[in-house]
């Protein structure tokens, strides 16, 4: 493992759960540690910039667009600064059967944003996702651990206005 940047470093805390992340693998297998050890870093950052992901890369001794190949691949992984609450929105065909894409278009007119975009009060940005694997109860959409299903209109006013406060 070794430290490099002197820009961007996890805390104490953060550092020991790397460690410990890293050792759950053989010696030489450190790069089975990158996802995990990603989701650490969004926890920290809110994001990964590319500083944080050449950080991990000199933590983990890979090349730094190992690290980049896997975080642009998966949309959990936000590349730009995220506001408090991410809407990551369903847009695959099950969910828009069940009526997903005009509430989508609901949400983003009322939170005024498109996909890609942060509210200006910083509290909200929209992501649009792939099946999110809950197409029985759509439209969905997920904000962190969290599912909101069997969308309407009136269901988004009141999750917008519930997280607003
Ligand atoms: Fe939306 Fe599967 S299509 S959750």
């Amino acid at each position: 493992m070794t430290e490099t940047s002197n820009t961007v470093a996890f805390t104490p805390e953060r550092l020991a759960q790397v460690k410990e992340i890293i050792e759950r693998y053989p010696a030489g297998k450190q790069k089975s540690a990158l996802l995990p050890v990603l989701h650490v870093a969004q926890e920290q950052w809110g994001w990964v910039s590319s500083e944080v992901m050449d950080y991990v890369a000199g933590l983990l001794d890979i090349l730094p667009v190992e690290v980049y190949e896997v975080a642009t691949f998966y949309t959990m992984f936000h590349l730009d600064p995220v506001g408090k609450h991410v809407i990551e929105y369903c847009r695959t065909g099950p969910c828009c059967l069940m009526g997903g894409e005009d509430v989508y278009g609901h949400l983003k007119q009322k939170l005024g944003i498109e996909a890609g975009q942060t509210t200006t009060d910083g509290n909200f940005t929209l992501k649009e996702v792939e099946c999110l694997a809950a197409c029985g109860w759509g439209p969905v959409f997920q904000i962190r651990e969290k599912y909101y299903m069997n969308l309407t209109n009136e269901k988004v006013d009141e999750i917008i206005e519930e997280l607003s406060k």
